[in-house]
């Protein structure tokens, strides 16, 4: 093996957005483009050397040379040893459970999450710390400023490319590459936390569900669980061959991209249960018979229920969500006693919490949900908590959530996205309703009455860090919301989501259509931002 330094020249725009940096296919393979980033961060890692690292993917296009090209650059940096996923291959929440359970000093993941893969998809880099979850802004703030000013990377040349598809240790140089099963360690934690026997029992029983794995990693997780341990017939997990382009999904799981499931799921032969992941399996979603439930919601109810479950049975040392997840979760801290931190956008935000014992069950609106376990958010965990559930009280998806609501008054929630927006048009929306939103507190519009308005900010109360101008909040009378942001995970122009929220309580109102339920609100939002002038767009791009 010999080590080259390779010259090379600052590429604008190596910045990490909310969850890594992530850029279309063909930004990634220019020449450089992936090892610059990968030079600046492992600069940034002053302490790699004689260290393990963690290097896995969502096995999307690109994905297998990318993870060659890192292999070759960490034997030229120093690290003593990386355990990289069969294949290449490692879902976000078992590349967590890996960097915790080995002890590694970090983990490099190859995703672009829910976005579409393929030579015409987009593709992403992230990197997570020593405690298994996303690198702190510190870090990646670092990271970023290093790409500015390189003038050379070092790599290991004169190497055969490292045999994915064999369990074992080799070698490029004096570095050890040790091909590691993807699903071990996670399909091990899981059997730690949730009650095996129940969940066998519940598909002994005759119960059936539906996996939609989206043709994306979340597949051999999902199938050596469900399938494997569990029980499940074979069939239980559809689309769960991780494909380079996911077999053309968008493999978001949500009611507007998980097409299939939804059908299934409301067709006549639905089976009891039903879930899907992303990209990279951090995501879920959760649907009972002809019913879905919203990401806050499942949030709220499985924090309600967490003692049914082994890993929980002690009781929550707290709640998180994000500031745009719904408060459904708030009401249910408020009865267990326990604090519900508010939190910005972007898993990485939970980290503190989690590592301080602040927090137990984390979520956002965006799909995700998690806990201490692991450091990222998990959709098996998820799918599996859910499925205890179901099996520890004999009662549906809906009867759970319904009772939810029935106890806890309901959170009409929905979040409109509306895509490919011009940049400068998104960023004159935003800048010209925050400079309105002192003026709006106190201010009627037909009956509703904003209570205040301002521009998320957040302190960690752990470090003490301050996040600015994480969202534009207008809140209103009797716990309703307008949230306002921009999308800091798009690879085209710009995403502004718009975040709306009412509760309800009246047990006469608790089975409306979400979009009927939240119209004033709609309406509301696109008057005071002024959302289709600024857009030149009639309708969202995404309801869900
Ligand atoms: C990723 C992050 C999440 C975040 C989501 C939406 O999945 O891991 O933490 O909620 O993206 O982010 P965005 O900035 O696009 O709203
Ligand atoms: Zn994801």
């Amino acid at each position: 093996m010999k080590i080259a330094q390779i010259p090379t020249q600052p590429f604008a725009g190596q910045r990490p957005g909310t969850s890594g940096l992530r850029k279309k296919v063909t930004v990634f393979q220019q020449p450089h483009y992936l090892e610059n980033f990968v030079q600046a961060l492992f600069e940034v890692l002053e302490d790699r050397r004689g260290q393990t690292l963690v290097l896995g993917g969502d096995g999307r296009f690109h994905n297998r040379v990318a993870v060659q090209t890192i292999l070759r650059m960490a034997a030229a940096h120093g690290f003593a040893r990386v355990l990289v996923g069969q294949g290449g291959l490692l879902s976000t929440p078992a590349a967590s459970a890996v960097i915790r359970k080995r002890g590694a000093y970090g983990g490099v993941v190859l995703s672009a999450s829910h976005n579409p893969g393929g030579p015409d998809g987009d593709f992403g880099i992230k990197y997570n710390i020593g405690n298994g979850g996303p690198a702190p802004e510190k870090i990646t703030e670092a990271v970023y400023a290093r790409t500015q000013q390189l003038t050379s990377y070092a790599i290991a040349t004169e190497v055969d490319d490292i045999d994915l598809g064999r369990l074992g240790e080799q070698r490029i140089g004096d570095l050890v590459v040790e091909v590691i099963d993807p699903v071990a360690d996670h399909a091990e934690l899981m059997q730690q936390l949730f009650d095996f026997d129940a969940m066998r029992a519940w598909f002994a029983s005759g119960k059936r569900m539906c996996y939609d794995a989206m043709g994306a990693a979340g597949g051999p997780y999902a199938k050596a669980v469900l399938e494997g341990l569990l029980g499940a017939p074979a069939g239980t997990v559809i689309n769960g061959e991780p494909l380079e382009d996911f077999g053309g999904h968008h493999p978001d799981p949500n009611p507007a991209h998980a097409q299939e499931l939804i059908a299934i799921m409301s067709g006549p032969d639905a089976p009891d249960f039903g879930a899907a992941s992303d990209g990279d399996a951090d995501r879920n979603m959760i649907l009972g018979r002809d019913f879905v439930v919203t990401p806050s919601d499942s949030l709220a109810v499985l924090a309600a229920h967490a003692t049914r479950v082994p890993g929980y049975r002690k009781g929550l040392a707290g709640i998180a969500r994000s500031m745009p997840t719904s408060q459904a979760a708030d009401r249910v801290a408020q009865m267990l006693g326990i604090a519900c931190h508010e939190t910005p956008t972007g898993w990485k935000f939970f980290g503190n919490l989690l590592d301080a014992g602040q927090a137990t069950l984390c979520g956002e609106e965006s799909y995700g949900t998690g806990s201490n376990h692991v450091r990222e958010k998990d959709g098996l965990w998820a799918v599996l908590f859910w499925l205890n559930l179901l099996a520890s009280t004999g009662q549906s998806v809906e009867q759970l959530v319904r009772a939810h609501w029935a106890r806890f008054g309901r959170n009409y929630y929905s979040r409109h996205d509306w895509e490919g927006v011009a940049t400068d048009r998104a960023d004159a929306l935003m800048s010209s309703l925050r400079s309105r939103l002192p003026a709006l507190a106190g201010q009627h519009f037909g009956h509703l009455l904003i209570e205040a308005a301002d521009d998320f900010a957040y302190t960690d109360p752990v470090d003490g860090s301050v996040s600015k101008a994480q969202g534009l909040r207008i809140l209103l009378a009797g716990g309703s919301r307008i949230v306002l942001r921009l999308s800091g995970t798009g690879t085209e122009g710009a995403t502004l989501r718009v975040y709306l929220e009412r509760y309800e309580a009246d047990p006469a109102r608790l089975d409306l259509a979400p979009q009927e339920a939240l119209a004033d609100l709609i309406a509301l939002a696109d008057q005071l931002a002024g959302i289709r002038s600024h857009t030149g767009m009639d309708a969202p791009a995404v309801i869900t």
